[in-house]
């Protein structure tokens, strides 16, 4: 079986990484649409048209599952695309649920908000909002888009001064004591979990959708009966072009690396 995983950039090695581990016989197609990068920042419209060519893409490849990778891509595009593709298609949503639910376990704390940090399209989008009222009748949920981390993950910038500086400006306008969960609402923000932590007091989680994503697509694929595969691989497309570079696999390397430290950070 052969598992396609979109997203527009870097940000989805998130969700591989948590494939890999969890999946250790699966044929896996990483799409990464560099070319059209960022999302966040572009139309409803545009969005559309670009997931629904990276998954063609992928089918055209052998794909037998997809995983849009991309909360922002999901926002936009998911029901679009489950009409459109007769295959399992698992989206991803910022991980309110999860982080309102470790809210309920902890009634005794302190502090209760949530802050959801996305793309501006994710967080402007209907699919935010509508989640967001099904979990939050308390209203203890603000949003917040943070459009840079995405161009900054995309040029291998994790831990400049130019990030550390944008972060602070931007969290200077909440009251970070009354929160106790961060949701990270775009998968390109799992690179800066470090400096997120630096800047967030110790009682706030961050948490991600990674885990959440992949079990959906092991419920999907036992659900749907599909053969496994032979052994564990992964091929990685920049657009439409297959990548052979030594280089840029090894760049590739270095990003899934930083993940899995990352995963150390809660
Ligand atoms: N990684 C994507 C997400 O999870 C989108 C980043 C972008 O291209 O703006 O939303």
């Amino acid at each position: 079986m052969k598992i396609g995983i979109f997203d527009s950039g870097l940000g989805g090695l998130s969700v591989l990484n948590e494939a890999l581990k969890k999946l250790p016989n699966e044929e896996f197609l990483y799409y990464a649409d560099r070319k059209n990068v960022p999302y966040g920042l572009k139309s409803k419209d545009e969005i559309l048209k670009f997931s629904s060519h990276a998954v063609k893409f992928l089918i055209d490849q052998g794909a037998n599952a997809i995983v849009i990778a991309c909360n922002t891509a999901t926002s936009a595009a998911i029901n679009e695309l489950r009409a459109k593709f007769n295959l399992p298609i698992i989206g991803m949503e910022p991980a309110v649920k999860k982080a309102a639910d470790l809210n309920r376990e902890g009634e005794n704390l302190a502090s209760l908000r949530t802050l959801v940090i996305a793309t501006p399209l994710t967080a402007r989008g209907a699919k935010l909002k509508e989640l967001i009222e099904r979990v939050d009748s308390e209203h203890l949920v603000d949003v917040l888009a943070l459009p840079r981390l995405v161009e900054f993950a995309e040029n291998e910038n994790f831990t400049c001064d130019e990030v550390k500086e944008y972060l602070h400006e931007e969290f200077a306008k909440f009251k970070l004591q009354n929160y106790c969960a961060l949701v990270l609402g775009c998968t390109h923000f799992n690179y800066f979990k470090d400096s997120l932590r630096e800047i967030l007091p110790a009682g706030v989680s961050l948490i991600d959708g990674n885990e959440g994503t992949i079990n959906k697509l092991i419920s999907e694929l036992s659900r749907l009966n599909l053969a496994h595969g032979k052994g564990q691989s992964v091929e990685y497309f920049y657009s439409d072009a297959k990548i052979y570079d030594n280089g840029e696999l090894a760049r590739i390397g270095r990003y899934l690396a930083r993940l899995n430290k990352m995963l150390e950070i809660k």
